[in-house]
């Protein structure tokens, strides 16, 4: 469709082209006058009907033509009188006139020039002698000069209110050789062009060369444009834009709204927000893409990511993910606010949150440190738990993030945690073929059992979410490559100091002196189970969100400050009077793989 709009175009162009190569040769009549006879310009002074012709006093001679042109072509021009001239050609530029005249074959002597109205004269055509005679049977052309002669010449006629070179940039010459008497013509001045004896009738050439440019410049826009607009529409299709649209419409039928605002944005707007994608509105570079700050036409700020390459076969998936993301509505994570897809890569839309990530909060030297609330870290990690919890049930398939980790998890500006980039994210996988075949994820927070069978699960996510609380808890970085190996993964070492009864030391002065020994060792436990080698003895993440709040609420009562207290409330407050009956048990491999190091050293 696109090809066939750029051809029309062409042939738009073309046409005006042969438009504006018309007006240069001298074809303008007198405005309301005819400037044709069938296929025969015919320029002013020569014109067809009353006023439409000039008019030099000499009734027989002057310019008045007659245009039959209802038989069959070619059309007969009547002229000087003669009906049985057929004018063929009319020229001002060389101010000449070609007409068919009836004659005869002859081999008498020939005669050059033209006598008058004397039948007796003779032309050669073809080296050809032709007797003119009105009863001959052929049609021969003749040439004529004709000029104006109403005056002798230029500068006779010149300051004179008839004189015929009416235009400006045009020039008189005079006509002496002719046998009709003397006269004058016109022509157009040098770099001109048209019709020297109409007002305005020379235009410059120049004017014409620059229309023809900018003709050609537009043509090559225009050809251009459609081809980006052809590229665009391409991407759209590659991204998934159909089928998102169409759900989109299938869901806001239900909604009654646009799907809470969803909105799918142009190239343009993206452009304009992120002021052409400027290095200095970068606000991360991630595993999935660089995200950067846009300020949008209605003054909202918001976070737009520029994603990696997809493969064909994954557009389906992720445009069915980026409609679940997109419906999802949780103060705990980030929302997505729209897409855009005409391009290569799709870029998502964001809400952008303020304060950075945990990772900076934690590791940055100017957020949390050891005497940061307490309630401040478990707030967070609850918070996280949540979002996570929220993402793993309500949904089905339930929405797993498969990226867990400090640096995906965004504070705004009253510390209030928000997950992000579910960009790795998968629905859970329901059958084997669907089971991911690329393990990807970070190191640290990788789950090794997801290492192993490749199979990711809400479990996986459960076993990073422990890194992320082991990390804001102790302060320490997940991976460590300053000390010695056995000390280099951050949950070997909690799982080793568990082990030897140490955990204690390991937590961050605050959290040690802000807890009393039953709530760290709930949390101990609590972490021990999350980091477990086996995915199916972790606890689920609706649990581990519970478990942070009532630990919470815990540490807000004035009693869970006390060292030692073992009441009854205590236990009924963090609520696992029975899980002490089971306490959980470190089985050797857990332990041995752990001190192996080995799952620490997979490279993703
Ligand atoms: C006009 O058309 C006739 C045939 O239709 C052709 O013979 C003649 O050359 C044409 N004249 C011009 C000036 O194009
Ligand atoms: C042709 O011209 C020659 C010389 O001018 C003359 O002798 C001859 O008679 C002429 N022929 C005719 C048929 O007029
Ligand atoms: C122009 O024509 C006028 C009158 O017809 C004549 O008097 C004059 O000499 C001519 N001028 C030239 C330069 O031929
Ligand atoms: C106009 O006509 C004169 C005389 O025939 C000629 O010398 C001159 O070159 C012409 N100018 C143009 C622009 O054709
Ligand atoms: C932080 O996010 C929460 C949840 O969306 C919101 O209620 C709160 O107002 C936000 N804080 C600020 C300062 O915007
Ligand atoms: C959020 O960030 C701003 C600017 O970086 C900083 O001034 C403010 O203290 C931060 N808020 C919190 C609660 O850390
Ligand atoms: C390694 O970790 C253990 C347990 O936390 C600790 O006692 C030991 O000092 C650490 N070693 C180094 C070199 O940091």
């Amino acid at each position: 469709m696109a090809t066939m709009a750029s051809t029309i175009l062409l042939l738009i162009v073309l046409h005006l082209l042969s438009v504006a190569t018309a007006q240069r040769q001298p074809s303008v009549a007198l405005p309301g006058c005819p400037d044709r006879c069938g296929n025969i310009t015919v320029p002013y002074p020569f014109g067809i009907g009353p006023d439409c012709y000039r008019y030099d006093g000499l009734e027989s001679q002057g310019f008045q033509l007659e245009c039959d042109d209802t038989g069959p072509s070619p059309p007969r021009l009547t002229f000087f009188g003669h009906s049985d001239y057929s004018l063929a050609k009319l020229s001002l530029a060389t101010s000449e006139v070609t007409v068919y005249v009836k004659a005869t074959p002859t081999c008498f002597n020939f005669t050059s020039g033209l006598d008058g109205g004397d039948t007796e004269a003779y032309t050669s055509v073809d080296k050809n002698v032709y007797r003119l005679s009105n009863n001959g049977d052929i049609d021969v052309p003749l040439v004529l000069d004709w000029a104006v002669r109403d005056l002798d010449n230029c500068s006779a006629a010149r300051n004179t209110e008839d004189f015929a070179c009416r235009s400006t940039h045009s020039n008189c010459f005079d006509v002496t050789k002719d046998a009709a008497g003397s006269g004058y013509g016109c022509n157009c001045s040098t770099g001109y062009d048209g019709n020297p004896y109409l007002k305005g009738g020379c235009t410059g050439v120049s004017v014409g060369v620059i229309l023809l440019g900018s003709m050609c410049c537009c043509l090559c826009l225009a050809r251009q444009k459609s081809k980006l607009i052809r590229t665009k529409q391409k991407f759209f299709e590659h991204n998934g834009g159909v089928i998102l649209q169409q759900q989109m419409q299938s869901y806001g039928g239900t909604t009654g709204g646009p799907t809470g605002g969803f909105k799918i944005f142009s190239t343009e707007e993206l452009k304009k927000a992120t002021n052409n994608f400027a290095a200095d509105q970068i606000l991360g570079r991630g595993g999935h893409g660089i995200v950067y700050r846009g300020v949008l036409a209605d003054d909202s700020v918001v976070a737009i990511k520029k994603s990696k390459m997809m493969e064909e076969t994954e557009t389906k998936e992720f445009t069915r993910e980026m409609l679940i993301l997109s419906q999802i509505n949780h103060r705990n994570v980030v929302k997505l606010l729209g897409c855009c897809l005409e391009v290569e890569v799709p870029m998502l839309v964001y809400e952008y949150v303020s304060n950075g990530t945990l990772y900076q909060y934690i590791h940055g030297g100017k957020g949390l440190d050891a005497n940061t609330a307490l309630d401040t870290r478990l707030r967070i990690a609850a918070e996280s738990a949540e979002a996570l919890a929220y993402m793993h049930t309500s949904a089905s398939p339930p929405i797993l993030h498969g990226d867990v980790k400090t640096a995906n998890i965004l504070l705004n500006s009253s510390l209030t945690a928000k997950v992000t980039d579910f960009g790795a994210s998968k629905l859970a996988p329901n059958d084997e073929a669907e089971i991911a075949t690329l393990v990807q994820g970070t190191c640290g927070y990788l789950d090794p059992e997801y290492l192993m069978t490749c199979k990711l699960t809400d479990k996986s996510d459960v076993y990073s979410f422990g890194v992320v609380l082991l990390e804001l808890l102790t302060r320490k970085k997940v991976l460590c490559f300053d000390g010695p190996e056995e000390n280099m993964s951050l949950v070997s070492r909690f799982v080793i100091a568990v082990k030897a009864g140490r955990h204690g030391e390991l937590m961050d002065d605050g959290v040690r002196k802000g807890m009393g020994r039953e709530a760290l060792e709930e949390v101990s436990h609590l972490l021990t189970r999350c980091v477990s080698m086996n995915g199916e003895e972790r606890p689920g993440m609706k649990e581990i969100a519970e478990r942070l709040e009532a630990l919470r609420r815990y540490q807000q009562h004035p009693w869970g400050q006390s060292d030692g207290a073992d009441s009854e409330e205590e236990k009924s407050l963090l609520g696992r009077k029975q899980q002490r009956d089971a306490d959980y048990k470190f089985r050797p491999h857990d332990v041995l793989d752990l001190e192996g190091g080995s799952t620490h050293y997979f490279s993703v």
